[in-house]
């Protein structure tokens, strides 16, 4: 509907994590009053935000290429046609680099960070002064999320919120806290308000946010302040939200009341994203961890005694600085001993103004690739067998989206793992009992396990059809 009104065209392209993913939802909002709409192609758009993430050099540099592939695009559409292209870099590359960037951008409009998106309308109108450019890299006293408006477009069935910003943890090799800030935690009450406008728009799992979401610490509706744990309670509470989850996790604040919610809160998924980076306390110890392996082995046996379900992911970094074969192999066996669902791997990248960075030790990019190979390979195995054994069993699955194939449509299990299977649309939204049968690359095809019949006689699948 919004799309058919707007009379401007808005492409925004999101890197990074699902903390940009919402921010770029709220920078469309913060627009669509301005009369954008959102369109998928940059070559159509009056308006192009690239919203970036700075984590790891890669990242960063992706950017400054495509970057120059968005130019190409202004220049042809302003020969073809005369219109003109705002362009806008936001997100962590924007707070890292800023002026920097509109030095080696030159066309480049707007500069803005993760804290100022709410100050973009002021922002479009001065760019399109002759002239005007705007670099916005600020950390506001104000709170952004107050000044954000409601969703232009509806949440599908899976949403993210984010409750948490920035991290005060300070890994020796992350660029976060300084692209994020310090860690805040938006008021309890907020959350509640805006996870309830979610579910009623259709919204029936959400996603909790934050760059160490468990250190989340909310000023409560009544005073004092909530934990994660007691969150997770209040939201399971409301009508129609059937899923919660939550991401990223640092192990320190992991306290007794959120492992409690894993016991005692069913719609709380038992799946949980919680990085390690390294089996190895050497290297946990450089990079400013504040836990050993064997703690995490600890914490990972009290979540599983609260929830036997669990299944776990992680995040590894190989060839930190002055890491050894046996510190790699110390990884190994952390990873063996787990049992991991899936798990992300990363080769270390030294990011400018991290202690990591100037540290001795920096480990050859051969020997770091090598060990990323078999240390991805164990965790490609673990996740194999994870899914193997679904194969057989009937997983209730959120269909979130339309498949690849026609007539398919996709979900999750409660264990995040992807699912397609042959389903009418009616049941988009809905839970359904699926039974797996096959492993397909990272993914499960199965097929509904409730004869369509049933569907009608039970009510399944009416929120989506209403
Ligand atoms: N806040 C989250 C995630 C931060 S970034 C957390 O605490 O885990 C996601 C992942 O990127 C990290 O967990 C880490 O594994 C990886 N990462 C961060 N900085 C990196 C760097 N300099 N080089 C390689 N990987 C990095
Ligand atoms: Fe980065 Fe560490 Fe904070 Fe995660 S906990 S965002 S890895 S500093
Ligand atoms: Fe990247 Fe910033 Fe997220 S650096 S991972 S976009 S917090």
């Amino acid at each position: 509907m919004m799309d058919r009104l707007a009379k401007k065209k808005l492409f925004i392209k999101t890197y990074g994590c699902q903390m940009n993913v919402y921010d770029s939802a709220r920078m469309a909002d913060v627009l669509a009053p301005l009369g954008y709409g959102l369109v998928d192609r940059p070559d159509e758009a009056d308006m192009v935000i690239m919203n970036t993430c700075h984590i790891r050099e890669k990242a960063a540099e992706k950017v400054y290429s495509d970057l120059g592939r968005l130019r190409r695009v202004r220049e042809e559409r302003a020969a073809a046609s005369g219109a003109e292209t705002i362009i806008a870099v936001a997100g962590c590359v924007a707070q890292a680099e800023g002026a920097e960037l509109l030095r080696r951008a030159p066309f480049v409009d707007i500069v803005l960070g993760p804290q100022t998106y709410h100050r973009l309308p002021e922002m479009v109108a001065r760019a399109t002064r002759a002239g005007g450019r705007v670099l916005d890299t600020e950390f506001p006293a104000e709170d952004k999320f107050d000044f954000l408006p409601g969703e232009s477009t509806p949440p599908g069935p899976s949403a993210f919120l984010t409750i948490q910003e920035g991290c005060d943890r300070f890994c020796t090799f992350c660029v976060v806290p300084y692209t994020r800030g310090a860690e805040f935690s938006r008021p309890a009450a907020k959350v509640l308000e805006e996870a309830e406008r979610l579910v009623a728009a259709g919204a029936r799992e959400l996603t909790l946010l934050g760059q160490n979401v468990n250190a989340y610490r909310g000023a409560a509706p009544e005073g004092g302040v909530w934990g994660l744990g007691r969150l997770i309670r209040e939201l399971a509470e409301i009508d129609g939200l059937v899923r919660l989850r939550y991401t990223t996790s640092h192990p320190r604040d992991m306290d007794d009341a959120l492992i409690a919610a894993h016991r005692d809160v069913p719609s709380l998924m038992p799946f949980l994203h919680l990085p390690v980076q390294s089996g190895s306390d050497r290297m946990l110890a450089a990079m400013n961890r504040r836990h050993t392996a064997d703690d995490y082995r600890r914490l990972v046996d009290r979540l599983r005694a609260a929830q036997p379900a669990l299944a776990l992911s992680s995040d590894f970094i190989v060839g930190f600085p002055g890491e050894s074969d046996d510190d790699f192999a110390a990884t190994l066996d952390l990873v063996r001993d787990i049992g991991f669902a899936q798990a992300y791997s990363f080769r270390y990248s030294a990011r400018p103004g991290t202690p990591a960075a100037a540290m001795d030790g920096q480990v050859p990019e051969e020997v770091s690739a090598a060990r990323l190979d078999t240390l991805q390979a164990l965790i490609e195995s673990q996740q194999r067998a994870f899914n193997e054994a679904s194969v057989g069993s009937i997983a209730p699955v959120l269909f979130e989206r339309r498949g690849r194939h026609d007539g398919q449509l996709a979900g999750r299990t409660p264990h995040f793992q992807a699912v397609h299977a042959e389903a009418p649309e009616a049941l988009l939204g809905t839970v359904v009992p699926v039974r797996i049968l096959a492993v397909a690359g990272n993914s499960l095809s199965g097929a509904v396990a409730v004869p369509p019949a049933a569907f009608a006689a039970a009510g399944l699948g009416r929120e989506a059809c209403g």
